[in-house]
């Protein structure tokens, strides 16, 4: 095994021979003989002129060596009572039907489709069959509501979309029918078709000419064969919260995603081909694109589709259940879903009723690991729980502990050590490196690694914007941290308006968008207040119109939230306050107000209009 050090060094100083020595675990239809395209930065380009395809590297090859057979997907559903294993052969041959039927509707190569599914298998065979075509593939998450879809739709145009009748969630079902029907009506580009999978729980209603049943096409599709794309063609755009109401979308190309994800798999989670991996995320996020579907496909493992819950799908041993079932090796969630166990069983009683001696890694990423909930996890599971941090952007982790490469001893709080390609610094707001301990903006020198975002869909001088005008020569990750004297690096949380909630990211400044509408409300300011399930929650504080006196003020701010955002928002505090504190000229001042509800100390900026305002506040938010 080579040591850490010297496989990093060797990806900074030579990145050019040690992502060449990776790209050989891809099975491409022109290999690369050019690495990285650096003559026009700050933008770069891997592989400029090799080719491949996506769904043959996740399925075709498989079967071809002979793991045909072979568990591709287990599709675990505790809330239909479902179970369904899926080999490599019949993923492949959905896929290619799925495929068939996308191109009889319209799609073809560099063609969108967009994606608002519940966790079902129809999710990931839509999304292989994109890749086969040499599509592009948007999946939204179903918890999102129909102005979040619409906007989405509008940005990415797709030719058509794929749904389904419902989704399910403990307390509810979930119509994205009507949704969809919605999102639809607001869109300036609505889609020639949509393809519906009518499921038992609830059937939906179609739109005579547009719309089309799953189960009907698919029926007799024809096979498509797969179409060899660029390495440089997007594979996806996945949308995710800036800091303002506009999400931004991510540009996922084909061949430096596949090469970096078959790097991690090995190299970061330890897994071989055949071991059981299991992302308890989402299809709509980005943990679900990479970890749910293509990377444990492209390496040859099986992955779990789960649709159900940590607790009450039924009970917190959910997690241990799956495990034990099916041998998982791996597991991977958030935080926030082991918080959630530890709460409905503190002495995890549940463990003791699932053997799960197959799990030899809990990975965790999407917030940060609190020390409570590393211990609680490591002294109850007896494996080591290992934190990475990563983001929609990068797709894969930036730190981690690499368990195929060295294992580090775990220091709580931290996900260890820069991977390959992250040249991560900190750095003061003039510039300057931070000494060790020192806190500062965490940046990337470029270029990026292989599988992150190479720009934004169709708005390169956003992503310059947004990410690398603040540091030239650098990408600003958002987040602020410290590396410690060992090299560990410790991630603090985000330094601009996106707040994490239930692992899930959210954009203050969408939320705030939405409070402005209400009519009683003159300005409101909406920040991420601690939450001891969920990490973080947002809080709104809003100034009430000169005389307006709303009687149900906070229930109508709740479910306009709700309506425009969507329920993953889990928007429910609201504060009416006299003032906002703001700068002399009229700028709010969030930075403050972010430290004031991370509980610090917050020192009175000199640029403040009214200091008694901030005084009042800190009464508000409970200082
Ligand atoms: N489709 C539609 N609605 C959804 C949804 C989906 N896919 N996922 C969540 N929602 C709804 C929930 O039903 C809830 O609605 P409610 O207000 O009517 O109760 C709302 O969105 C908020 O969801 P969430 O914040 O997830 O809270 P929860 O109480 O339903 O569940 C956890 C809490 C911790 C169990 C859940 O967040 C979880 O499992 N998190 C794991 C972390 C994760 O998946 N992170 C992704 C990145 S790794
Ligand atoms: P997302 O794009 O939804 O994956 O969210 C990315 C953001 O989540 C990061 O910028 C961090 O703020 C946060 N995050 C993800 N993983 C971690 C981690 N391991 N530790 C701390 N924060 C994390």
């Amino acid at each position: 095994m080579r040591a850490y050090k010297d496989v990093f060094d060797a990806s900074i100083t030579d990145p050019a021979g040690f992502w060449a020595d990776a790209a050989q675990a891809v099975t491409w239809t022109r290999a690369p003989r050019r690495i990285l395209d650096d003559t026009n930065p700050p933008f770069y380009r891997w592989f400029p002129d090799a080719e491949l395809n996506t769904s043959v590297n996740a399925l075709d090859r498989h079967v071809a060596a002979g793991r045909g057979g072979q568990a591709a997907l287990i599709y675990d559903s505790p809330v239909t009572s479902t179970k369904r294993v899926y080999t490599y052969a019949e993923l492949l041959d959905e896929t290619a039907r799925c495929a068939g039927m996308l191109r009889s509707l319209g799609v073809n190569k560099g063609d969108r489709v967009v994606i608002y599914m519940p966790m079902i298998p129809e999710a990931v065979i839509t999304m292989l069959a994109c890749a086969r075509l040499g599509a592009v593939h948007s999946v939204v998450f179903g918890g999102f509501a129909p102005h979040e879809l619409a906007v989405r739709i509008d940005d990415v145009q797709p030719t058509v979309v794929v749904t389904a009748s419902c989704g399910i969630e403990p307390a509810r079902i979930v119509e994205y029918k009507p949704m969809l029907d919605d999102a639809v009506a607001m869109s300036e580009h609505p889609p020639a078709h949509c393809v519906v999978v009518q499921r038992d729980r609830h059937r939906c209603d179609m739109v005579e000419g547009r719309d089309v049943d799953w189960h009907h096409v698919m029926a007799t599709a024809s096979p498509a064969e797969a179409v060899p794309v660029a390495a440089t063609d997007p594979l996806y755009v996945l949308y995710t919260s800036g800091t303002t109401g506009k999400p931004k979308g991510i540009v996922r190309d084909n061949g430096g995603h596949a090469v970096a994800l078959l790097w991690s798999m090995r190299n970061i989670y330890d897994i071989e081909p055949g071991d059981v991996f299991w992302a308890a995320s989402d299809v709509g996020w980005v943990v679900g694109h990479s970890y749910i579907v293509y990377a444990p496909l492209l390496y040859g493992a099986t992955t779990v589709l789960y649709e159900g819950k940590p607790v009450g799908t039924p009970d917190p041993g959910a997690f241990w259940r799956v495990i034990a079932e099916y041998g998982v090796k791996v597991l991977f969630t958030a935080p926030t879903a082991i918080r959630v166990i530890r709460k409905e069983d503190p002495a995890a009683k549940h463990l003791a009723e699932h053997d799960i001696s197959s799990l030899k890694y809990l990975f965790v990423a999407g917030e940060r690991l609190d020390p409570d909930t590393y211990h609680w996890a490591t002294d109850n599971l007896g494996v080591p729980v290992v934190d990475h941090w990563w983001q929609t952007e990068t797709g894969w982790a930036i730190a981690a502990n690499p368990m195929g490469v060295e294992q580090f001893p775990i220091k709580a709080g931290s996900p260890t050590k820069p991977m390959p390609g992250y040249d991560v610094q900190i750095l003061h707001d003039d510039g300057y490196r931070c000494e060790p301990g020192e806190e500062g903006s965490i940046c990337i020198a470029l270029p990026l690694p292989p599988g992150t975002l190479p720009t934004l869909w169709n708005a390169d001088a956003r992503y310059e914007a947004s990410y690398l005008s603040e540091h030239p020569g650098y990408y600003l990750t958002g987040d602020g941290g410290r590396f410690d004297s060992d090299g560990y690096l410790f991630v603090m949380g985000r330094t601009d308006d996106v707040i994490n909630v239930a692992g899930h990211r959210l954009s203050t400044g969408a939320i705030e968008e939405v409070l402005a509408m209400h009519p009683s409300v003159a300005e409101c300011a909406v920040i991420g207040v601690p939450d001891e399930i969920k990490g973080q929650a947002p809080r709104g504080l809003v100034v009430l119109k000169a005389g307006a006196e709303p009687q149900e003020l906070t229930s109508e701010l709740v479910a306009l939230v709700r309506e425009e955002i969507g329920a993953v928002a889990a928007f429910k505090m609201v504060d009416v306050v006299p003032a906002l504190p703001k700068t002399r000229s009229g700028k709010i001042l969030r930075k403050t107000l972010r430290g004031i509800a991370a509980g610090r100390d917050e020192p009175v900026p000199s640029t403040i209009e009214d200091a008694s305002v901030l005084e009042a506040l800190k009464t508000v938010l409970g200082q």
